[in-house]
C-alpha cells in the first residue's frame, strides 16, 4: 500500500471525536485508503479538532504548523493535511485563508465525502483545496466495532448536536441542533457490536438523557440496549442534571446493565451564575438529585465538571462551588476556566474575573477535589468489589489494569487475566485515582 493513501488521524476533545475517527477510517477503508497510528507512516493526516476551549483551537493551529515543519525536515512525509470536527464546522472557510492552513476541510456531517474530497486532492497534484461543511439532518454514522475498545468499552453515539442554549458552549454552533440516532439503528450497531465479541458499551452525546424516539425517552432506550443478549454492561456519557429526573434514575437501579457512575456535570453551585449559564437547574435540584441517585443505586458513584470564573462570578458565589463539591462528594471532577467562545450568548457578558483569579479558584477547585479523593479512597481500603480486566498495564511488569461497575481502576500485580475477565479483588491501597487490589476469586 503506497504512503500517498496511509491516513493516520489525530484526535482531540470528547470521546464523540473518537467515535468519530473510527467511522472516517471506515469511510476511508472502503475506498483503498489505510489506517496507520504512525504519523511517520502517513501520507494523510486529518486533525479531528475540537472548539469547546480557546487554548484547544490554538493546539491545533500550532500542530498544523509542527507538522509542516517536521515534513520539511524530512521527519514526516505528509502530503495533505486536514481538518475536520467541531473546528473545522466553525472556522470553516475561514480556516483556509489562515495562516498555518490546511489542505481540506471537512464538517461533522460530511465525513462521508471525505474519500472523493482526498481521492481529487491526490489526483489534482495536491495544489487545490476542499471545503465541505454544513449540517445534514440525517447524517449519522455507524462506526465498526472497534478491535480494541478504550477501557473494554465500545462506543455508540445515539445522537448528535445539542437543543439545550448553555450561555457559555460552543456545542450548538458546530454540531447543530439534536437529532437522534433510531433505537432500532442502535439496537442493530450493539448487536453487532457482541457479536464480533465486545460485552460493554459506553452510549454517546452532547446530552444522551435528553434522547427521545419513538415517543420514548432515554429510559426506553436504556431497557431496549439491556435486553440485547450477552451485553453486559452499560455506560453513558453525558447526562444532563436537568434531564436526570427520578424515573431515568429508577431505571438505572433496575436495569442491572446499567452501570452505577453518572457524568453530571454540575458547572457551578450558585444559582445566579446557574441561571446566567441557562443551566436549568438550581444548585438545590442538583443536589437533590444525587441525593436520589445515592438513596436508589447501591455503589453509585458521580462525576462532574465545572466552569470557574464564569463572567460575573464573585468569590462568594466560587465558595458556594466548592460547597457543593463538598456535598456530593465526586470521585472525579473535571475542572476548566472560562473561556471566551465567539458568538456564544457569554460572549455578550463581560469576561470580567482576572485571569490570576480564575487559576487560583482552579487550584483551590482542585486541591479541595484532591482531598474529598483522599478522604474517599482510604475509606475503601479492604472493601471487595467485581472488576473487569481491561487489558495489560504499562507498570508494574505483570500487572493488569481492571475497572469497576461503578467506574473506578484497580491495578492488580502479577495476574494473567485477559481481555474482559471478571475478578473479585480485595481493596489493599491506592496510588493516586488507580486502587490495588489483590485477587480473591477470579471467576474466569
Ligand atoms: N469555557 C470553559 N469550559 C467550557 N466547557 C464548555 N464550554 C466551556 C467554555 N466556554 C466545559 C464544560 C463542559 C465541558 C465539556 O467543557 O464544563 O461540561
Ligand atoms: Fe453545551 Fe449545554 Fe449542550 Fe452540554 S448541554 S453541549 S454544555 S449547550
Amino acid at each position: 500500500m503506497s504512503r500517498e493513501k496511509t491516513v493516520y488521524i489525530e484526535t482531540y476533545g470528547c470521546q464523540m471525536n473518537v467515535y468519530d475517527s473510527a467511522a472516517i477510517h471506515d469511510f476511508l477503508a472502503r475506498d483503498g485508503f489505510l489506517r496507520t497510528d504512525d504519523p511517520a507512516r502517513a501520507g494523510i493526516v486529518l486533525l479531528n479538532t475540537c472548539s469547546v476551549r480557546d487554548l484547544a483551537e490554538h493546539k491545533i493551529i500550532s500542530r498544523i504548523g509542527e507538522l509542516r515543519s517536521l515534513t520539511r525536515r524530512g521527519e514526516l512525509n505528509v502530503d495533505l493535511i486536514g481538518l475536520c470536527g467541531c473546528m473545522a464546522e466553525r472556522l470553516g472557510e475561514t480556516f483556509m485563508k489562515g495562516h498555518n492552513r490546511p489542505d481540506l476541510v471537512v464538517g461533522v456531517d460530511r465525513y462521508d465525502r471525505l474519500p472523493g474530497i482526498l481521492t481529487d486532492l491526490l489526483e489534482s497534484g495536491r495544489s487545490a483545496s476542499a471545503v465541505s461543511i454544513g449540517h445534514l439532518a440525517d447524517m449519522h454514522y455507524v462506526a465498526p466495532p472497534e478491535a480494541m475498545p478504550t477501557n473494554n468499552s465500545h462506543l455508540v453515539t445515539i445522537h448528535k448536536g445539542c437543543d439545550y442554549r448553555c450561555t457559555y458552549c460552543i456545542v450548538p454552533a458546530t454540531r447543530g441542533p439534536q437529532r437522534e440516532k433510531k433505537q432500532d439503528v442502535i439496537i442493530e450497531e450493539i448487536r453487532n457490536i457482541v457479536a464480533a465479541g465486545g460485552r460493554e458499551v459506553t452510549l454517546l452525546g452532547q446530552n444522551v438523557t435528553a434522547y427521545r424516539n419513538n415517543g420514548g425517552g432515554f429510559a426506553d432506550l436504556l431497557a431496549a440496549v439491556s435486553a440485547i443478549d450477552g451485553l453486559e454492561r452499560i455506560r453513558f456519557l453525558t447526562g444532563h442534571p436537568h434531564d436526570m429526573d427520578r424515573e431515568l434514575i429508577e431505571a438505572v437501579a433496575a436495569l442491572p446493565k446499567v452501570c452505577p457512575w453518572l457524568h453530571v456535570p454540575a458547572q457551578s453551585g450558585a444559582n445566579r451564575i446557574l441561571k446566567r449559564m441557562k443551566r436549568l437547574y438550581t444548585a438545590e435540584r442538583y443536589i437533590e438529585m444525587v441525593d436520589t441517585a445515592r438513596s436508589l443505586i447501591p455503589d453509585v458513584t458521580f462525576s462532574g465538571d465545572f466552569i470557574v470564573g464564569f463572567p460575573g462570578e464573585t468569590d462568594a458565589e466560587f465558595r458556594q462551588t466548592l460547597d457543593l463539591v463538598r456535598h456530593v462528594r465526586y470521585d472525579q471532577t473535571f475542572n476548566f476556566k472560562y473561556s471566551e467562545r465567539p458568538d456564544t450568548p457569554a460572549a455578550r457578558l463581560v469576561d470580567d474575573v482576572p485571569e490570576a483569579e480564575k487559576k487560583s479558584r482552579l487550584a483551590l477547585l482542585m486541591d479541595l477535589q484532591q482531598e474529598i479523593w483522599e478522604d474517599i479512597s482510604a475509606g475503601c481500603i479492604g472493601e471487595t468489589w467485581t472488576v473487569w480486566c481491561e487489558g495489560r498495564a504499562r507498570r508494574p511488569q505483570g500487572a493488569v489494569k481492571c475497572r469497576t461497575a461503578n467506574n473506578r481502576k484497580v491495578l492488580i500485580e502479577n495476574c494473567d487475566a485477559g481481555l474482559g475477565d471478571a475478578l473479585r479483588v480485595k481493596i489493599a491501597g491506592h496510588r493516586k485515582t488507580t486502587f490495588l487490589g489483590e485477587i480473591i476469586t477470579d471467576e474466569r
